[in-house]
């Protein structure tokens, strides 16, 4: 394979106006929007949109948010790269206030609820394809890549709302020669493969269920964010907010937080932290100074209900997986740890928050503890490749982070999903239900003022 040169500085975006030939079938889903509306979109492989008719109002025309192009390639991690063609264009119009369903085409979908109750959460969903740590999924097998098995029994359980914590698109390599598993996928940044790692595997609980989508690290810039704009990303397309060019990734890359209610106590606390470092940030940093602030942001929104869940895919307070044998390492990020360390100073950011949630490790963790911090859950277990062991137990006292001091831990290191279930009373408890892929609970936490206990069925 020939390594091409990055031409990003190519601003020539071709739009492909003939493009709409091929059989796709266009999938209508809702993403939860900045501002806390619902954002119906129409994928489609049309290159103008449809009309929407909102209950028995008339119909209006939706807005392009993103037609179909081939994006001049940008340079990549991998060794293979070639520009990302979009050739699915999607469409987007706000939900109404006080409508109930929409009409596309022949397609029927539902408003989101006034309230969300039971919420599916997931994380890590994609099918890994990655040269660079030569990591091939078999993507051809339901088994070794199980995220379609899960979209299918979660859907049993009627939620009403799906969050996604970032890491939807793996495919970033071609599948080697020989390697039967995951031959014939698409690969790169463009709408083949986010089909393929996505919206097929997804589709049924698009159509069904609205999503609120928490950004990953393959999500950012230098990888498939510009999928991420075009079709889930929670604001409205913009150009310095496309990752086309990487002269706007010191934008597009800090997405600011925003909530999303439950009900009139409880949230959502969206945090974007897809282009974090791995290490601790120099306070003199422009990373270290966006994310202080985005984090200061994160603690005003707060003040605005008692219940506060922190959505961010990369874990504060986690324990990583060892690739040789099960040891207790604290998982944090670092970068984002070392601005809350530095913030903890002026304001106890912690305390801030009821409960943590997070992906990129890929494994389900839930622990509670003895300080003053969330009770904190990893759900990236969701279909892309297990990674490394967890222990089981913890050493007593065991500090995740300074000062973080576990007192309940309980892991579960195969695939599966979580459904939250969240009660309207602003101090009962709630539950959080780990399933595998065959649909059968494993684990039942608990949550209560910031604490979790967990109990395995
Ligand atoms: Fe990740």
């Amino acid at each position: 394979m020939r390594r091409l040169l990055p031409q990003f500085y190519l601003l020539l975006v071709l739009s492909l106006s003939s493009w709409g030939a091929f059989a796709f079938e266009p999938i209508a889903y809702t993403v939860m929007g900045s501002k806390g509306e619902g954002v119906l979109r129409w994928l489609t492989s049309a290159s103008s949109c449809p009309e929407v008719t909102w209950d028995s109002r008339a119909s209006v025309r939706m807005l392009l948010r993103a037609g179909q192009q081939d994006v001049p390639l940008r340079g990549g991690q991998q060794t293979d790269q070639k520009s990302a063609k979009f050739e699915l264009a999607v469409c987007e119009a706000v939900w109404p206030k006080g409508v109930q369903s929409a009409r596309i085409e022949q397609t029927v979908t539902s408003a989101p609820k006034q309230k969300f109750q039971r919420i599916l959460v997931i994380a890590d969903t994609g099918c890994r394809m990655k040269a660079s740590e030569n990591a091939f999924q078999d993507c051809n097998d339901s088994h070794a890549w199980p995220f379609a098995k899960i979209v299918e029994r979660a859907l049993q359980h009627k939620p009403d709302l799906v969050v996604h914590i970032g890491d939807l698109h793996y495919r970033e390599s071609p599948c080697p020669d020989g390697r039967v598993g995951c031959q014939q996928s698409p690969w790169g940044y463009g709408s083949d493969a986010w089909t393929a790692d996505f919206f097929n595997p997804a589709k049924a609980l698009l159509q069904s269920t609205p999503w609120l989508f928490v950004r990953g690290n393959h999500e950012s810039c230098a990888r498939a964010g510009q999928g991420w704009f075009r079709y889930l990303d929670a604001s409205p397309f913009q150009n310095n907010r496309s990752c086309d060019l990487p002269m706007h990734d010191g934008v597009a890359d800090f997405t600011p937080p925003f909530a999303i209610a439950l009900n009139a106590h409880t949230q959502f606390l969206v945090f974007d932290s897809s282009a974090t470092a791995g290490k601790s940030l120099s306070p003199d940093s422009a990373m270290f100074k966006t994310y202080q602030q985005q984090m200061v942001d994160v603690t005003r929104l707060a003040g605005e209900k008692t219940n506060n869940i922190f959505l961010s895919h990369h874990p504060l307070l986690a324990v990583a997986p060892s690739k040789t044998h099960a040891a207790a390492t604290a998982g944090g990020n670092r970068a984002l740890l070392s601005v809350l360390n530095a913030l903890d100073a002026q304001t106890p950011w912690f305390q801030k928050i009821s409960y943590l949630m997070h992906g990129h490790i890929h494994a389900f963790e839930a622990m509670s503890f003895k300080s003053q911090h969330p009770a904190s859950f990893v759900l990236g277990n969701a279909g892309s490749a297990m990674e490394g062991v967890l222990p089981a137990n913890l050493p007593a006292d065991f500090e995740v982070a300074p000062r973080a001091v576990v007192e309940h831990f309980t892991t579960q290191p195969d695939y599966g999903f979580a459904l939250l279930d969240v009660s309207d009373q602003p101090h009962s408890p709630w539950t959080l239900t780990e399933f595998d892929v065959q649909g059968r609970a494993v684990h039942t936490c608990t949550l209560l003022e910031r604490k979790s206990t967990c109990v395995a069925q």
